[in-house]
């Protein structure tokens, strides 16, 4: 059988997911909301071949063993229980994220990974099953699904957790990359931790929720300003949150804070501009289209900061056109 091929790009939360309720269904414990972005994108190609004993990944040009095949046959295993199918498969997957971004990320390749593999394995869902589907992967695949900003509803079950598209004044980000090493903790240990350990755990729960619902409703009216605010208070609310585990976890780096006080000098001189981070040091600044280029060249003059990218808002998962292979892998290719 032939290969069938997904490309999809990774987002960045304004109001973050961080926390499960049901780290089997992968349930968040409330919802989030990001911007899927134009740049970065995964492409992955998954091709059932007969005669195989297990399936067969190839990450970036180079073919993977241990944790990272066990993830992707996990998440096939789950396809393949939906499909009523058990032949193994072949899975090709490349990212266009410079390993220095520190943006290659799962989300992107498992929404793109959602949708080659339901589709190779004829299940036929609609919007919602794959993002449902992309969030058993990782939980912020299930928001790369969508175009533009999705809202993910936390939902009870796995029925009613997955994300859908919010309507949003136009907006880009500039991402400032200040160290492209790999993350001390992962996101998922990290939010175990925080869920067993942090005394603030339930303020965070119900801070999001009511964040969420202002955020929604500010993306609706087009409130950019509010976006922004929000955006920026509810990222150092995570981080704040996250440094109060035990053991304590620290993402952002000295640089990083300099890169959010540039951020509030630019706000000072008249330009609309909100930094945010995730699990990591490096931050990914919402901008309008029009505040893009003076927010790249402010943060491109801070010393430490290693490269700046402006990106816009991206397309949601999608399949390719029949024929359509995977790229060559970039570089040396040794990416997570
Ligand atoms: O989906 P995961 O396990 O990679 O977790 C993502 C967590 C954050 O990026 C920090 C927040 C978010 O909402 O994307």
């Amino acid at each position: 059988m032939s290969a069938v091929t997904a490309r999809a790009h990774p987002n960045i939360a304004l109001i973050k997911y961080w926390g499960k309720k049901d780290e089997e269904l992968i349930l968040p414990v409330a919802g989030s909301l990001s911007l899927t972005l134009d740049a970065f994108a995964t492409t992955t190609s998954v091709e059932l071949r007969e005669g195989l004993a297990e399936d067969r990944l190839e990450l970036d040009g180079l073919v993977r063993d241990g944790e990272q095949l066990a993830r992707v046959s996990a998440f096939l295993d789950h396809v393949r229980s939906l499909a009523g199918a058990s032949g193994r498969a072949v899975v090709r997957s490349v990212n266009e994220a410079p390993t220095a971004a520190g943006l290659a990320s799962s989300a992107s390749g498992f929404a793109a990974l959602a949708m080659a593999a339901s589709a190779a394995y004829g299940l036929d869902l609609d919007a919602r099953g794959l993002s449902r589907l992309a969030r058993r992967g990782s939980g912020s695949a299930a928001r790369s699904l969508v175009d533009g900003v999705a809202v993910w509803h936390a939902g009870t079950d796995d029925e009613s957790s997955y994300a859908e598209a919010v309507p949003a004044p136009p907006m880009g980000m500039v991402i400032a990359t200040v160290d492209g090493g790999p993350k001390a903790v992962s996101s998922r240990e990290a939010m175990r931790r925080t869920v067993q350990t942090s005394p603030y755990f339930s303020a965070w729960v119900s801070s999001t929720e009511d964040y969420l619902e202002r955020m929604v409703t500010a993306c609706r009216a087009g409130d950019f300003t509010t976006i922004g605010q929000l955006t920026e208070a509810h990222a150092l609310r995570m981080h704040a949150l996250i440094a109060s585990t035990e053991p304590p976890i620290r993402y952002l780096r000295p640089r990083s804070v300099e890169v959010f006080d540039a951020v509030a000098g630019l706000r000072e001189d008249g330009v609309e501009a909100w930094a945010t981070a995730d699990a990591g040091p490096n931050v990914a600044v919402l901008v309008q289209p029009q505040g893009a280029a003076e927010t790249a060249a402010r943060l491109a003059a801070i010393v430490g900061v290693d490269q700046v990218r402006v990106v816009g808002a991206g397309p949601g998962a999608h399949l390719l056109p029949e024929g359509c292979e995977v790229p060559p892998a970039p570089g040396t290719g040794t990416q997570e």
